[in-house]
């Protein structure tokens, strides 16, 4: 079941929701995933040649489904491709927003990968459309605002597509959208916790957002050069070979999808079809405290990337604290860092780790003010923003079309690279899921 009453925690695609804190451990069980651990970053940073993201070594990305196939495929030389999305909801994307995109960049460079980006505006009308009040035209039009923040995150346009679903279903895209329609209503149910009072846009939705984690839906992309193709008469064709890799980098949320995707590659896998491998993130809490993700429509502050510094700082100020309500209490108890929200931005965004550290144990034994740790966030978080805004700024409408246009050449050339040095076992145990972002301090 996708949601139950009785749990403290309700994660769907629509709903998270928990009383104190999500538990991601039983998050991985419940969903029949498995951690990100030492191992696998160790061997991640041999096969790509890269040091791991700080949110893999800090556990922020923490959790994988197949991530070893990927690396193997890699290995032998293959191509993989990667492929998330957006459902375009709100005019400006906030900080939250962008993690999974700026992880998804990297992971473009770490595998020099093609990346499919989906702008799911019909997803959006048909789940958020009624109590916006807006229409399709509109969430198609948000489509292209928010692939400028997308694109802004650092992808590259020899290897990255961004389509409007609205603009782009057709073709063995729709046949796999076709295929995963075979699902029942009670299934849909029983994934995603929909019901007969859902619209039917709701209860098909899922076909859509599975359908391109397999690589036969763009197969002028993927499959170009392959002879495996039945020919209709009137010349269109469909490819029906082997098809490639895929590796989804997501927040957690967004798993319930991608199960049912990898069911259905399982059941067509002698037709050609390969489970789509995953990659998950914890959320990013919301400024008013560490129970709720950051979301536009939770009624608490949130940190657009079109902000400007002022209200950046006014926001970072009026975070929960987990510091003393004195001067004289915090210099004698110290602040709790696991509560305290600007602490856990900069377990996302101060990535050295000997400054997070420092900062961890002044904080913690109250040698460091509550203002003083967020004045350090609000300087970075100023800086990411500012940085954001001036390569947006730069997005000339070539250039975004460039990323809309699935008929270019695209880039799957692979550039031998140097190995770089690796760490001892004992610091990779200490990466990932068995990250301790408080040092031990607690
Ligand atoms: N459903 C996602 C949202 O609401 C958007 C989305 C579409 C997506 N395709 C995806 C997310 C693939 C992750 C992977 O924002």
């Amino acid at each position: 079941m996708a949601s139950d009453s009785n749990d403290e925690q309700i994660i769907t695609p629509w709903k998270v929701t928990s009383k104190s804190g999500i538990d991601y451990m039983k998050l991985i069980d419940k969903f029949g995933c498995d951690p990100i651990t030492g191992n696998l970053i160790e061997r991640f940073e041999r096969v790509t040649c890269m040091k791991a993201h700080p949110w893999i070594r800090r556990g922020i990305f923490f959790s994988q489904k197949d991530f070893s196939i990927i690396l193997d495929e890699y290995e032998k030389g293959h191509n993989i491709y990667i492929y998330t999305g957006r459902g375009p909801s709100s005019h400006a994307m906030h900080l939250g927003h962008i993690v999974p995109f700026s992880f998804t960049a990297y992971l473009q460079k770490a595998f020099q990968a093609v990346v499919i980006i989906q702008m799911s505006d019909d997803e959006k009308f048909h789940f958020k459309g009624q109590e916006e009040g807006r229409s399709l035209d509109e969430y198609n039009r948000l489509t292209y605002e928010n692939a400028k923040d997308i694109i802004s995150c650092g992808f590259d346009p020899s290897r990255t597509l961004i389509f409007s679903n609205l603009a782009t279903f057709g073709g063995q895209l729709y046949e796999n959208v076709a295929k995963l329609m075979a699902v029942t209503g009670n299934q849909i149910r029983g994934i995603y916790g929909l019901t007969l009072d859902s619209s039917v846009g709701q209860l098909s939705w899922p076909c859509f957002q599975c359908a391109p984690s397999y690589s036969s839906s763009f197969p002028e992309i993927f499959h170009k050069d392959s002879k495996n193709y039945l020919v209709r008469p009137d010349g269109t064709k469909t490819y029906i070979g082997r098809q490639i890799h895929c590796l989804v980098p997501m927040a957690i949320d967004q798993d319930p999808y991608f199960r049912m995707a990898r069911d259905f590659a399982e059941k067509y896998k002698n037709k050609g079809y390969i489970k789509p491998a995953t990659i998950h993130s914890k959320f990013l809490v919301g400024l008013g405290g560490i129970n709720a993700k950051m979301s536009s429509t939770g009624g608490q502050p949130v940190i657009f990337m079109t902000d400007d510094i002022k209200s950046i700082n006014k926001k970072i100020m009026s975070a929960f604290s987990g510091g003393q309500d004195t001067r004289e209490l915090q210099e004698l108890l110290g602040a709790n860092l696991e509560v305290d929200v600007a602490y856990q931005y900069l377990i996302y965004f101060l990535g050295d780790d000997a400054q997070l550290k420092d900062i961890a144990e002044q904080y913690k034994t109250g040698k460091m003010l509550s203002g003083q740790v967020k004045k350090i966030l609000s300087n970075i978080i100023c800086d990411i923003v500012k940085n954001h805004q001036a390569v947006r700024s730069k997005i000339t409408n070539d250039v975004l079309f460039s990323f809309f246009d699935k008929n270019k050449e695209f880039n799957f050339t692979r550039e031998d690279r140097d190995p770089i040095e690796l760490e001892s076992v004992d610091t990779y145990a200490s990466y990932g899921i068995n990250f301790n972002p408080y040092f031990g301090l607690l």
